[in-house]
């Protein structure tokens, strides 16, 4: 809409802060709401995410090895084993997943919500035929059977480029690629016709070529079923690549969300200008990439106040003290910094944030 036009009554909303303009707009698809989860009910490796995929919408989750990305998605769909609690709530069109007896939650994975992994090879049975395995899903979630369900299979397996479908059918896992494999998967996914697709880091055990083919796979598969996406990932550039909107993670907390285009150019989180700070660029003028010094803290071992302080160039002493909250950042963005207004926004192109300068308070690393 341009900006001259008259506000309607979500607009005003939206100009008001993504926090109420997403209390007030139609249920969200799938929501997170203060979830937390924690090992033997003691240690949290995700302290109280929020965070809602709207219908149909790319949402991209990045940050470093650790950060709680694959936990947070697992615990979604209570999938981790026993010893890790939740709190908080997962509302799947607004009902509570935690509530769903195990026959809505079979229902539920797979028919709504649809997982793929870096590593399809764990996912897919080694002993049973991949066409059992598609039929299984596809009387599950859609009640075919017999010829049906055959037809099915081999469309679903000719979408996701899969050639010579009969043969196929009757091969196992092992018998195929790594990148056929993750094809599979894709079309295992899809079977269900679900409302949202959670792939967990899809393609970082693939070599470059397969990887861009299996990342145009999803976004055009996406695309023609109008399905939401989550796309977990290290790497901001796939991420970037792919999703409307990005949620950088640390430490088990969303460090901050914004529009995709806007987080890649202007990050307003001091940790997103870290990870794009390392990212090299194919374009533009080339510059010297500069790692985020340190590692991601364990999740018994996050320090109190900012979990990114010990790591952060322009920390100051009351970051060590206090935990920000994610607040309004622009529209449609949120950012969890304390130093949020003090800091100008940064265009990615620069250099990474310089340390605070000498006689500013530094919290001790
Ligand atoms: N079963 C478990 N028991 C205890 N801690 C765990 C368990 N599983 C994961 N963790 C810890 O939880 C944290 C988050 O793990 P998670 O797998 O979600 O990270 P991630 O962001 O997906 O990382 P990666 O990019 O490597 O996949 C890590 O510190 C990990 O060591
Ligand atoms: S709160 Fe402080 S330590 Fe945390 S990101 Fe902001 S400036 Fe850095
Ligand atoms: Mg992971």
């Amino acid at each position: 809409m341009p900006p001259s036009s008259p506000p309607n009554g979500q607009d005003w909303l939206a100009a008001a802060g993504p926090a109420l303009a997403d209390a007030a707009a139609a249920p969200a698809l799938l929501r997170l709401q203060d979830f937390t989860v924690s090992v033997r009910g003691e240690v949290p490796i995700v302290r109280g995410v929020g965070l809602s995929v709207a219908r149909g919408e790319a949402l991209g989750i990045v940050g470093e090895s650790g950060c709680g990305k694959s936990i947070t998605w697992l615990a979604a769909l209570r999938l981790l084993g026993q010893g890790m609690t939740t709190a908080g709530q997962v509302l799947l069109d607004g009902r509570d997943v935690a509530q769903l007896s195990e026959r809505e939650l079979a229902r539920v994975r797979g028919g709504r919500i649809a997982l793929i992994f870096q590593d399809p090879s764990s996912a897919l049975n080694p002993v049973q035929r991949i066409g059992t395995q598609l039929a299984e899903v596809l009387r599950l979630h859609r009640g075919l059977t017999g010829d049906a369900a055959r037809r099915e299979a081999l469309r679903l397996l000719d979408r996701v480029g899969i050639p010579d479908g009969p043969r196929r059918l009757r091969q196992y896992p092992h018998e195929f690629s790594g990148g056929m494999n993750q094809r599979v998967m894709i079309a295992l996914a899809l079977a269900g016709e679900p409302d949202l697709l959670v792939a967990d880091e899809p393609t970082t055990a693939l070599d470059a070529t397969i990887q861009a083919q299996i990342l145009d796979l999803i976004r055009d598969i996406r695309r023609e079923a109008g399905m939401a996406l989550v796309l977990i990932s290290h790497d901001i550039g796939v991420v970037g690549d792919l999703c409307d909107r990005v949620a950088v993670m640390y430490a088990g907390r969303i460090v901050e969300t914004a529009p995709t285009r806007d987080l890649l150019t202007r990050p307003r989180h001091p940790y997103t200008q870290g990870l794009l700070a390392a990212l090299p660029t194919l374009e533009g003028p080339r510059r010297r990439l500069q790692p985020i010094a340190g590692t991601v803290p364990a999740p018994a071992a996050i320090p109190p106040g900012c979990a990114f302080a010990p790591r952060c160039p322009v920390a100051v002493a009351r970051c060590g003290g206090e935990v920000p909250e994610l607040v309004f950042a622009g529209q449609d963005r949120r950012a969890a910094c304390l130093r949020l207004g003090e800091l100008p926004s940064r265009h990615a192109d620069d250099a990474a944030p310089a340390a605070a300068p000498s006689g500013r308070e530094q919290v001790p690393a």
